[in-house]
């Protein structure tokens, strides 16, 4: 049973508070992935510390030490494939990666993004909420496109802005959805009830949604 779990690879370059949910997720036998690889590209960052406490192997790739973009994603791809990686999932990742990668993983790709998009792409999503003046924000789980947090949306999670609200009680009540969202997003994947088709999120019994 082990043997047919999905195995995923986790990029992130931080806190990691998202590679950790993923991480529990995973933990849990009966869960259909399993984190096979981390890669992160920041030495000395906190996910490192949460990989190799999980037990699981970890490739520190210092994006600093390549001349471009293409070279540093080539060596990512490269221990990918040595992996067998099936999913890679982006958990505070902040490089934007090439197109050319983003092709060789389109549909086996994801993200999470701190708002409810197509609302606020890009970084400071939870000062600009505020500024917006919504009553409502969240977080996304889509499939990567070479268009920045552009892709077709897999899940989303809403939570109330209240009043009084500052970025860091904001973010804290989006970064809970986040650890609850992805894994559920994750175990949809893996046991194959949403694809990515035709660059259209395909979700079992449900009718296709398109690039959000
Ligand atoms: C999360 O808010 C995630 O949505 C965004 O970057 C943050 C990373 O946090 N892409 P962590 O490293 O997972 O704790």
């Amino acid at each position: 049973m082990a043997g047919k779990r999905l195995r995923v690879a986790v990029l992130a370059s931080g806190r990691g508070s998202n590679l950790q949910s993923l991480l529990d997720a995973c933990a849990a036998e009966e869960f259909p992935a399993s984190i096979a690889l981390v890669i992160v590209n920041i030495p000395g960052a906190k996910a490192i510390d949460r990989a190799r406490s999980a037990g699981v192997p970890v490739a520190v790739i210092d994006h600093k030490a390549f001349a471009s973009r293409e070279a540093f994603d080539a060596a990512i791809d490269r221990e990918l494939q040595a992996a067998s990686i099936g999913v890679v999932c982006l958990a505070g990742f902040m490089r934007l990666l090439t197109p050319g990668f983003v092709r060789t993983w389109a549909g086996r790709l994801i993200n999470i993004h701190p708002s409810l998009l197509p609302d606020f792409p890009g970084l400071d999503t939870h000062r600009r909420a505020l500024d917006s003046g919504s009553t409502e924000h969240g977080c996304t789980v889509h499939y990567v496109i070479a268009e920045l947090d552009a892709g077709p949306i897999i899940a989303q999670a809403k939570v109330p802005v209240m009043p009084g609200d500052d970025e860091e009680a904001l973010a804290a009540r989006v970064l809970a959805e986040e650890h609850r969202l992805y894994p559920q997003a994750l175990r949809l994947i893996a046991e194959g009830k949403v694809r990515m088709v035709e660059g259209r999120v395909l979700v079992e019994g449900q009718p296709a949604s398109g690039a959000g």
